[in-house]
């Protein structure tokens, strides 16, 4: 899909992802507790309030997950509502929840075929393995990339070897109050 097709059908990929400050997504035994606030403040940060928060998460209108972040989230306790969201898999999974569906097969069928003529904002959940591929094939619109204020010292990485070198446009930089920081960079835009 071209620019200005992207254009017409005003679609948006979004891929977000939290990091930790030595890059990486997730620990080697899949605990979370990493993305708990310390409680120390930044004073200079600014703070969202839960309604604030969901009338933002309402403006996704579908969420995109690889297989392991699906059953992640399972395990954890679904944080997508039911905003409808597609899990790419090769395996038969069991279909826990109705806002979701599954989907194998060519990840650019899925956005210009499948998403975009039925969403606008879509967001790109994760995991590692999802998000880079989506980067390879140049899917990706926009990046939101919160920074945690914790080293892991081992884990999942998001960016593997594979990219290579393209630079992105910075369009926004949040600092909270908890020291969590998000950019949000938008994508090269040749076509
Ligand atoms: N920190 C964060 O913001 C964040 C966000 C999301 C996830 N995570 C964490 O990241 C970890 C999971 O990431 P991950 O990289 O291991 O896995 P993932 O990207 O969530 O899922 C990988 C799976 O997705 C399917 N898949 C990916 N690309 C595909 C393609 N092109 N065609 C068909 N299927 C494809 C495959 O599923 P099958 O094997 O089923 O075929 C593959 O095994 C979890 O620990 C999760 O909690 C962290």
């Amino acid at each position: 899909m071209s620019r200005s097709e992207k254009i017409a059908h005003r679609r948006s990929v979004t891929l977000h992802m939290v990091s930790s400050l030595d890059g990486f997504i997730a620990k080697n035994d899949n605990s979370v507790s990493w993305l708990n606030s310390t409680g120390n403040v930044y004073e200079a940060g600014v703070s969202i309030s839960e309604e604030e928060a969901a009338t933002f998460v309402k403006t996704i209108d579908c969420y995109v997950l690889g297989s392991r972040t699906y059953e992640h989230a399972l395990e954890l306790g679904w944080p997508y509502g039911d905003t409808p969201a597609v899990v790419v898999t090769g395996r038969e999974l069991p279909l826990v929840r109705k806002s979701v569906e599954f989907y194998a097969g060519d990840l650019k069928t899925l956005v210009d075929v499948k998403l975009t003529p039925r969403y606008r904002s879509i967001w790109l959940a994760g995991g590692a393995m999802l998000c880079q591929r989506f980067l390879e094939l140049g899917l990706v619109d926009e990046i939101r990339f919160t920074i945690a204020p914790v080293l892991l010292g081992e884990g999942l990485r998001l960016f593997g070897g594979s990219l290579t070198e393209e630079k992105w446009n910075l369009k926004n930089v949040v600092a909270y109050k908890n020291g969590f920081v998000e950019l949000s960079y938008s994508a090269p835009t040749a076509d």
